[in-house]
């Protein structure tokens, strides 16, 4: 159901790991299951807000009303966020982007042979940097932050260097359980601590805040 006296926004979520091809049947990804990406964009959704959903492969059934936008990689990623960006008022960047890739994949099932097979990753564009430093006035920008050391210091450090609004931990437990507890840091404000619940209310709990966080940044300060 959607919910009255909401000022309607754009979001766009991205959600579940990408895949990085080294030939034509394997691939380099992660255990991200794609719930937490869901869960926002359905959330979202109720809230009578428009959504944009870019997603990774990932078993999961597109919740009703949202625009769902496949890829496989982070390339493609890349491309389908750009081109959806300039507009959109929010962006959530809950997906598992693969920090690598392949430099030169095969188009064809590699062959087994008796050496060792020595493959060259190089980086991938980092999606959320991209898109932080690409955006106007009034568009706000919330990361995620997985961490497993140092965790609340690495998360100030990517939301520092990224230009975020707000950073979510979450820690490797959390990747494809139902539950968890965050800790968020909103810039300008600090820490909060969210504690354990079931994707499903901490997705509204996050909307909510960046509900808040946009409407603050409609009339900036000059
Ligand atoms: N991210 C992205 N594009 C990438 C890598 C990450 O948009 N190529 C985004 C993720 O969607 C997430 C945030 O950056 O919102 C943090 O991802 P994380 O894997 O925790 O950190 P990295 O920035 O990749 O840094 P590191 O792996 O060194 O911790």
């Amino acid at each position: 159901m959607t919910q009255r006296n909401i000022r309607p926004l754009r979001f766009l979520i991205t959600a579940g790991p990408t895949r990085e091809y080294i030939d034509s049947v394997r691939y380099l990804s992660n255990d991200s299951s794609g719930r937490m990406g869901f869960a926002l964009a359905e959330a979202a959704a109720r809230r009578g807000h428009r959504v944009t959903l870019v997603h990774g492969p990932v078993l999961l059934t597109p919740p009703a009303g949202v625009r769902v936008v496949p890829v496989v990689s982070a390339a493609e990623m890349l491309v389908a966020c750009r081109a959806n960006w300039p507009l959109q008022d929010v962006l959530i960047k809950a997906a598992a982007v693969a920090d690598y890739s392949p430099k030169t994949p095969s188009a064809t099932k590699r062959k087994k042979t008796r050496g060792d097979w020595r493959l060259v990753l190089r980086p991938t564009t980092d999606i959320l940097a991209d898109l932080s430093l690409h955006r106007r006035t009034g568009q706000v920008v919330i990361g995620f932050a997985l961490e497993d050391q140092d965790e609340r210091n690495n998360a100030l450090r990517k939301l520092m260097r990224k230009r975020l609004d707000a950073i979510v931990l979450n820690r490797p437990v959390a990747i494809g359980s139902n539950r968890a507890a965050l800790e968020v840091l909103v810039a300008g404000e600090g820490w909060q601590t969210w504690p354990a619940a079931g994707k499903t209310a901490l997705a509204r709990k996050l909307i909510q805040l960046a509900e808040r966080i946009q409407s603050n940044t409609r009339y900036p300060q000059t």
